[in-house]
């Protein structure tokens, strides 16, 4: 039979598969965040995600190296405070000495190429576990912004290469670059949480940190998965407010808006595989629904195809030893 186009001539071998592939992966597109506790060689294990823990400061150390020698360049820092370090203003992060500050020292003293990525947000540190300051029930964004400033000051201080401000409150990223700015820390870049929705996907996040609210929920300052045209206002104010990098949030159920981001800046645009679509891989696999493996591959191709230059990802050393071995 004859027929002018046989899309199948490309697919009919590996050789051929592999000169038409559109998109790649390697271990360099890749960032794993990691949970850090207090202590010495502890590591509690988070039930709502298989294989991940938080991690005293010399464990977090071994694993970051572990993923660096992989050829994963960047690490996330969360920290597990105790309740007893929280307050409504996350004081605590301001800590020049805290556990997240001594983190990125360690981290940057034993490999100083990692880039050390750290999250500017209140939760981890509020007794409120909002990501802002509360006040008479509301979030307050203009109490919150100076906060915010000198927490990344403060990170910034300890060493870490990039701070990533996942809080949402309007005019933070403008806020940080001026204080980064006056401090004398103009080559520490921003990578902004520009387009976070008010998603439930982050729950097993929540329970590795303790940070759950404590009243009310995040759909004042994290934005409604309805919408779409909103995240490029989000994007527009933060590349005037001097991003380096844009953040799309959750991931895979939100690639039409890591797309819609790609097609709007020339800024590197970053995707984090948020902590519930993490265990909902491991759900099914664990009960052989699905192949982890080859499912998480292909998850992150499709960030990739999606438009992110770099994925957030717990998995990032399963994916980077399975590229390794050329699965
Ligand atoms: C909070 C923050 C959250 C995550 C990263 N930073 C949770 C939230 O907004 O409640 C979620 C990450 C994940 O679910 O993997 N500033």
């Amino acid at each position: 039979m004859t027929l002018a186009q046989r899309p199948r001539r490309n697919r009919q071998s590996a050789g051929m598969r592999r000169m038409v592939r559109e998109t790649s992966l390697s271990a360099a597109n890749l960032v794993l965040p990691l949970f850090v506790q207090e202590g010495t060689a502890q590591r509690s294990p988070i039930g709502s995600m298989p294989g991940q823990a938080r991690l005293s400061i010399d464990l977090l150390v071994e694993t970051a190296s572990q993923a660096f020698g992989l050829g994963v360049p960047a690490v996330a820092l969360f920290p597990a405070l105790s309740d007893s370090l929280k307050d409504p203003r996350g004081s605590e992060s301001l800590n020049a000495s805290g556990l997240l500050q001594r983190s990125v020292r360690a981290l940057k003293q034993a490999l100083p190429e990692l880039v050390v990525i750290t999250d500017v947000a209140l939760d981890p540190y509020s007794s409120d576990g909002h990501d802002g300051v509360v006040v008479d029930g509301i979030i307050d964004n203009d109490q919150t912004l100076p906060l915010l400033a000198q927490m990344a000051v403060a990170q910034a201080d300890a060493g870490a290469d990039v701070v990533a401000p996942s809080d949402m409150m309007d005019g933070r990223v403008g806020a940080i670059r001026r204080a980064l700015d006056a401090a004398g820390h103009s080559r520490v870049a921003i990578c902004s949480y520009a387009v976070k929705y008010a998603s439930a996907f982050y729950g097993p996040f929540r329970e590795a940190l303790d940070s759950t609210p404590r009243s009310g929920d995040k759909k004042t300052y994290q934005m409604d998965p309805a919408n779409h045209r909103e995240c490029l206002r989000e994007i527009e104010l933060d590349v005037a407010e001097g991003a380096d990098w844009l953040l799309v949030k959750p991931g895979l159920p939100y690639a039409d808006i890591i797309r819609l981001v790609r097609d709007r800046t020339a800024l590197p645009v970053a995707a984090y595989h948020v902590s519930g679509e993490y265990a909902m891989l491991h759900a099914a696999a664990e009960r052989g629904f699905i192949d982890y493996d080859a499912c998480l591959l292909e998850t992150l191709t499709c960030f990739r195809r999606a438009g992110a230059d770099i994925i957030f990802t717990y998995a990032a050393i399963d994916a980077a030893r399975l590229l390794r071995r050329g699965t």
